[in-house]
């Protein structure tokens, strides 16, 4: 949890002003993975960890910011901000500053503290929880303001074309447009949403194999290349496919043979991936937590066979969780390859859930988890 009183003195010690406060959350998926650059469907929920940004203006033609968690702070010429990016934690803030000077805004003189208590590379989305409450502390202080899933575009445009990681629109968009005690359904198509209530008596336990995971590392962008190609074949044949959103399990039938096997598989992914995200999110309204967790169990089991963005950590984590008490549903959540495990758990057996699961997963892995009992938040805000 953040000290905000201790963040504020930091800021006001550091740069001798008052900040102004915002905070963007990090989020967990529950369902829809590797769907939302396809124009598909995703299902994630803000969560109550988060990146907090302090800003205040400065007169001395100076950009500075600060970084808690490396403990780093690093100083620019607001009148002439670096063009590409450095392979160094300021390239997100610098990033949004550079969207946003493309979009015609000037960029003034500030000081910026960031701090953030998402566990880095988790797949909890520390980065877009960075562009956000960057983008949402500078427009403030520009005195501006977009609607949240254009603001969600913006920084997903500072990560794609300053960053350079080729990730979807669903991590900063949920975490501009989250709500509290909700999961999001979001099309990827058109920006279209509607908002399932997580029931009070249902925990999200988010469990972390602590094997890193990187939207920049070169699994993500294969993947999403296999994807493409997949969907190329069938577009060939069937006029209006533009992404595999448009395809259906009918097409790999008729057309997949002029795939590579894995592009086959990966499709499949994303294709029946599509159907079971919204599928889950009727299933959520409905309250019908069965039906999502056996659709969560069929989406790891996708995940892991037919686009293998799992890892044997991660497959354990879900495995060992299976016959636990209390549990909905379990898969990886996330770009892959590591990262955390979501499972829907009841609440009253949350606590002795997160002790079994740490347990064995240290026991059969040789590794000690980090696994925390959090609840669907709000989105990104200014802090009063
Ligand atoms: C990462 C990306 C997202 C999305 C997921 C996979 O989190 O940033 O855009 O593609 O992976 O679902």
């Amino acid at each position: 949890m953040h000290d905000l009183v201790a963040f504020r003195s930091k800021h006001l010690a550091r740069f001798q002003a008052e900040p102004a406060l915002f905070s963007a959350p990090g989020r967990v998926n529950l369902i829809g993975e590797h769907t939302d650059y396809a124009e598909g469907f995703v299902m994630p929920a803000a969560i109550n960890f988060a990146t907090l940004a302090g800003i205040s203006p400065r007169s001395d033609g100076k950009i500075a910011i600060y970084s808690e968690n490396y403990g780093e702070e690093r100083a620019f010429a607001a009148g002439d901000l670096p063009a590409r990016a450095g392979k160094h934690w300021t390239d997100y803030p610098l990033g949004v500053l550079a969207i946003l000077a493309g979009e015609g805004h000037r960029i003034p003189a500030f000081s910026l503290s960031l701090s953030g208590d998402i566990p880095l590379g988790s797949g909890l989305s520390s980065s877009a929880s960075v562009e956000v409450a960057t983008a949402l502390a500078v427009l403030s202080l520009i005195g501006a303001t977009y609607p949240g899933p254009v603001l969600a575009r913006l920084c997903q445009r500072a990560e794609n074309e300053f960053v350079g990681a080729n990730c979807g629109i669903m991590d900063q968009f949920i975490s501009a447009n989250g709500a509290k005690d909700h999961a999001l359904l979001l099309d990827c198509r058109d920006l279209s949403f509607r908002l399932a209530p997580i029931p009070a008596n249902v925990a999200l336990v988010i469990a972390n194999t602590m094997v890193k995971h990187s939207v920049a590392g070169g699994e993500y962008t294969s993947r999403r290349a296999e994807v493409e190609a997949a969907c190329a074949v069938i577009a060939s044949h069937r006029q209006g496919v533009r992404f595999l959103r448009d395809a259906t399990v009918d097409d790999l039938a008729r057309w997949g043979a002029e795939m590579t096997p894995n592009s086959l598989k990966r499709a499949r992914h994303v294709i029946t991936e599509n159907l079971r995200t919204v599928a889950a999110a009727d299933a959520l309204e409905k309250g019908d937590l069965a039906e999502l967790g056996r659709l969560m169990a069929e989406a790891h089991a996708s995940y892991s066979k037919d686009f293998e963005a799992s890892c044997v950590e991660a497959d354990a984590m879900v495995a060992l969780a299976q016959d636990l008490p209390g549990l909905i549903g379990a898969r990886l959540t996330g770009g892959g390859f590591g990262g955390c495990t979501i499972n829907l758990v009841e609440q009253s057996e949350a606590p002795e859930f997160v002790e079994a699961l740490a347990g064995r997963y240290a026991a059969q892995v040789g590794i000690v988890p980090q696994i925390h009992i959090c609840h669907a938040s709000g989105g990104a805000h200014r802090l009063e």
